[in-house]
């Protein structure tokens, strides 16, 4: 590989990310012009195979045909699974879930954009990952105004050394990022490439009147949005969601608990419910619902002869079955907290406002908790 190379890729990948809209302003292009991402994927990454399921992943390495290429594709490349392995450590498949990767390039530039830094701020990082967007932003700001957190620390250190083979050396802090680095407060921006449940009121703490919060708000349903934030000078953050429908890995503290065994799913009251379970294969229905029932999860299983969707929330041992009878919709729900009752209300309030989009929805964070509104 020469350096020829890899100056055509980051071209390139730049001028595809401008044509697409995600990439607008000239700092931000001459970063991704200079900050090489196949450094940050000398470990490679790990492909998902074709129809497997559950899903399996293969590792693709350097100097496999294809592999620069992949770099510089608009493709998140998964980095790191089950919480240790690497793509050197496989041979054949995997069968686990994905805990770290580099975030495709369009929405890397997309949030640094939406970010909207000036000259001269300092900005905080949550998830540092391969380090490639720290990259970018060690490039716009320079290393001194950049913090990044990363929860574990093996990936940490492969950023740190890929960071420092591109001559970058912003602070590399090993920690949860929920926290934040007060130690380096206050900061300008704060920028998180891991999702939340709810922004922590850490974050507003550490960031300072005026200053910007970018983060993805995720639930256990997994319809997620960027949702940017102004820091007020009362320490309440308040501001919106932005759209477009983005995922991205919940911070590593807050992934759903495991369902363990599950409540006894014939022990419960049946009613008809005009909500049917489709309701969750839209996007923004599934983030209103996510919105009621926080805690629960979702899995589908067939049950005498047809298709149940189920929600479990573990913490109360409350759960609702929702399935199709003869074209009409029927719930069953057991547990101390009627799960789809409150999905039905929550809904029902939504669609009596005219469903409006996502991009309607605010978001205020206070010492007491994060409150989203339509
Ligand atoms: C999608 S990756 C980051 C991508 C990265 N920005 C890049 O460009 O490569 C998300 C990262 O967040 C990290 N993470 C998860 N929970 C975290 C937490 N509580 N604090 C800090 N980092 C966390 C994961 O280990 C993972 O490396």
């Amino acid at each position: 590989m020469t350096l020829v190379d890899s100056a055509a890729h980051r071209h390139a990948l730049a001028g595809r990310l401008a044509d697409g809209g995600f990439l607008r302003t000239s700092p931000w292009r001459a970063a991704v012009e200079t900050v090489p991402r196949h450094e940050f994927l000398r470990g490679g990454f790990f492909d998902q195979v074709k129809g497997s399921a559950p899903t399996a992943w293969r590792p693709v390495l350097p100097g496999t045909a294809g592999w620069l290429e992949r770099c510089y594709a608009d493709e998140s490349l998964v980095t790191q699974i089950a919480g240790t392995v690497v793509p050197g450590d496989i041979r054949g498949e995997i069968m686990r879930t994905p805990t770290s990767s580099s975030t495709m390039p369009s929405l890397v530039v997309r949030m640094l954009e939406e970010l909207q830094v000036d000259d001269g701020n300092r900005v905080l990082e949550i998830g540092t990952g391969t380090g490639y967007s720290t990259g970018l932003l060690c490039h716009r700001l320079g290393d001194e105004l950049v913090t990044s957190v990363e929860v574990d620390a093996e990936v940490s250190s492969r950023a740190s050394a890929a960071l420092g083979s591109c001559g970058f050396f912003p602070e590399l802090v090993v920690g949860d990022g929920l926290a934040g680095h007060k130690e380096g407060a206050p900061y300008d921006r704060l920028v998180a490439t891991c999702g939340v449940l709810e922004v922590p009121h850490a974050w507003i703490e550490q960031t300072a009147p005026g200053g910007v919060i970018l983060a993805t708000l995720c639930g256990w349903l997994y319809a997620s949005e960027l949702a940017r934030l102004t820091v007020g000078d009362d320490g309440v953050a308040h501001g919106q969601l932005l759209g477009g429908q983005i995922s991205f890995m919940l911070a590593r503290p807050q992934l759903p608990p495991p369902l363990g065994m599950l409540p006894d799913l014939d022990d419960g009251k049946e009613r008809e419910t005009v909500t049917g379970a489709d309701v969750l294969n839209n996007w923004s229905a599934r983030f209103v619902t996510q919105l009621a029932v926080p805690g629960a999860q979702r899995l589908t299983m067939q049950r005498d002869g047809r298709t149940e969707n189920v929600l479990v929330d573990v913490d109360s041992g409350s759960w609702a079955a929702v399935y199709e009878d003869g074209g009409r919709w029927l719930v069953r729900q057991g547990g101390p907290e009627g799960l789809w009752d409150r999905v039905e209300e929550q809904l029902g309030r939504w669609y009596a406002a005219g469903a409006p989009e996502l991009e309607e929805f605010t978001v205020t964070v206070t010492p007491e908790g994060q409150t989203v509104r339509w």
